[in-house]
């Protein structure tokens, strides 16, 4: 009983949702270096570099679709009504993941014109290296804004009751 509230204690906005974010950052920059390698090495290693951005776009699509959902389900209903002043910055952030999610769907277009017959593979290898690097934008200011402030302000100014039924709310809808 000792250890259990020990443990929820401890607990934080920031840590639970802040490892999402820890290796999103990471596949970030490997889809960054394998943009790189697209443009550079062009109808070269057209496959292999295809193979590894089809495959990263696969874990922001299903991994970053489950951490938006919670923050929209849980986190940001709960701190726009108990932190009224953080709303202007969740109403962004709330833009942002639908940006996200568009972008992300033309991507996936995107990369499903390499099947088809006839089309120009160097028009479209700089389609997804534009694509993909508004995305890395997109995220990586999205995610430093959460990381910075949002996650950050939580933790601090929550009262602890509110943040233990927050964290208690988080983890009921995650399992
Ligand atoms: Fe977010
Ligand atoms: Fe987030």
């Amino acid at each position: 009983m000792h250890l259990v509230a020990e443990r929820s204690k401890s607990k934080s906005i920031f840590t639970i949702l802040e490892k999402d974010h820890k290796k999103t950052f990471q596949n970030l920059d490997l889809f960054y270096e394998v943009l790189r390698k697209l443009r550079f090495e062009g109808k070269q290693n057209l496959g292999k570099n295809l193979k590894e951005i089809r495959g990263l776009v696969a874990y922001f699509k299903r991994e970053l679709n489950g951490h938006m959902k919670e923050e929209e389900k849980t986190l940001f209903p709960f701190l726009q009504s108990y932190i009224p002043r953080l709303e202007p910055m969740i109403c962004l952030l709330l833009s942002e993941h639908q940006d996200f999610r568009n972008s992300l769907r033309e991507m996936r277009l995107s990369l499903l014109e390499f099947n088809k017959a006839g089309r120009d593979k160097t028009e479209l290898i700089h389609k997804i290296e534009e694509q993909g690097t508004y995305l890395v934008c997109l995220l990586r200011s999205h995610m430093q804004v959460e990381t910075q402030s949002l996650y950050r302000v939580a933790d601090k100014e929550l009262h602890p009751s509110e943040k233990k039924r927050l964290i208690d709310q988080m983890e009921r809808n995650a399992s």
